[in-house]
């Protein structure tokens, strides 16, 4: 992505956007009671368009103006359909750039009590995508060829990182290694080193079982840490959020989870498990009834903390 563009493409789709929204509502602006806008983290390029126009919005039409974190809007996903998770809930977010386990006590109440400290788990997947050849975002294709493939025939390593925090830099690794190696080893090993033809068909021939043990591993990580977080914590309601929630291992295994250690389990429809504003919208639902509102000289931040 180059930001620049991010954030033109940004200045170009706002208005249309805004207008197709409230078409599609049913409303027009002035039946709005507040202007909610994405404040951090992210480009900044493209926060700024967003704050910007929600500022001047707000300021025009003399209504509220409501700062959203976005990743606070991933967690808050699970409140927008039924049945929605009690108080407090455990949230475990994955999706591209972020993995996180967050603990919601109450809307305006979130903790994140373990992240990654390399990659996100979306990364994960991309990653091994672009080292099997396949095309950005490879996440979903990883998903496809998975469903034919063996999870158990390859064996990859599982990080051995203390408390609830997550690392997929090691996996990476292995699975770089175990490429290069053509399926002999996943450490480096001068003599296991393939050529790249033989690498070429070790991939093609065993496509769908990489796929299924690579989705497996990434899984299995993810879901250690949320029983162990819900153990510690002693919550047993247990939600899914972010992009890579689509993928059909993950949920398969959330659920199987859910019901081995009692836990309710709920994951958002799929449009707002991804990228989207009506997270944003619940988010700013629950801060219009705190009264949680911002001046209008706040500015926006790349960076993530809450
Ligand atoms: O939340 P999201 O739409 O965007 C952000 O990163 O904020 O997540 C995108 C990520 C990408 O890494 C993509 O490969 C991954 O979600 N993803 C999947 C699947 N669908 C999307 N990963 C694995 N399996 C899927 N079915
Ligand atoms: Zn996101």
């Amino acid at each position: 992505m180059v930001p620049e563009l991010a954030s033109r493409a940004h200045m170009q789709h706002i208005v249309p956007v805004v207008d197709v929204a409230l078409k599609t509502a049913g409303c027009s602006l002035n039946d709005l009671d507040a202007i909610a806008f994405t404040r951090s983290p992210g480009l900044i390029g493209s926060l700024l368009v967003g704050t910007q126009f929600a500022k001047s919005l707000a300021l025009a039409l003399d209504k509220p103006l409501i700062a959203v974190h976005h990743m606070q809007a991933h967690v808050l996903a699970n409140l927008i359909g039924d049945p929605k998770p009690a108080f407090p809930f455990l949230c475990l977010t994955v999706s591209g750039g972020h993995t996180q386990i967050v603990l919601c006590e109450s809307p305006g109440q979130l903790t994140v009590i373990g992240e990654t400290i390399d990659d996100a788990a979306g990364e994960a997947f991309d990653k091994t995508a672009k080292l099997l050849g396949l095309p950005y975002p490879g996440g979903p294709l990883i998903d496809k060829y998975a469903a034919t493939g063996n999870p158990n025939r390859f064996k990859f390593p599982e990080p051995q990182i203390a408390g609830l925090d997550f690392s997929f830099s090691g996996l990476k690794t292995s699975i770089l290694y175990f490429l290069k190696n053509a399926g002999e080893s996943n450490i480096y090993k001068e003599e296991f080193l393939a050529g790249e033809d033989e690498q070429k068909r070790f991939i093609e021939d065993n496509l769908a079982d990489i796929c299924a043990s690579v989705q497996n591993r990434i899984v299995s990580i993810l879901l250690n840490k949320l029983r162990k977080a819900a153990n510690q914590t002693g919550i047993n309601q247990v939600c899914l959020s972010g992009g890579v929630s689509a993928n059909s291992g993950l949920r398969k295994a959330f659920t199987e989870m859910g019901l081995k250690e009692n836990w309710k389990t709920y994951i958002p429809e799929f449009q707002y498990c991804t990228d989207n504003a009506g997270m944003i919208a619940i988010t700013a639902y629950y801060k219009f009834l705190a009264g949680d509102f911002s001046e209008l000289n706040v500015s926006p931040t790349a960076r993530a903390e809450w």
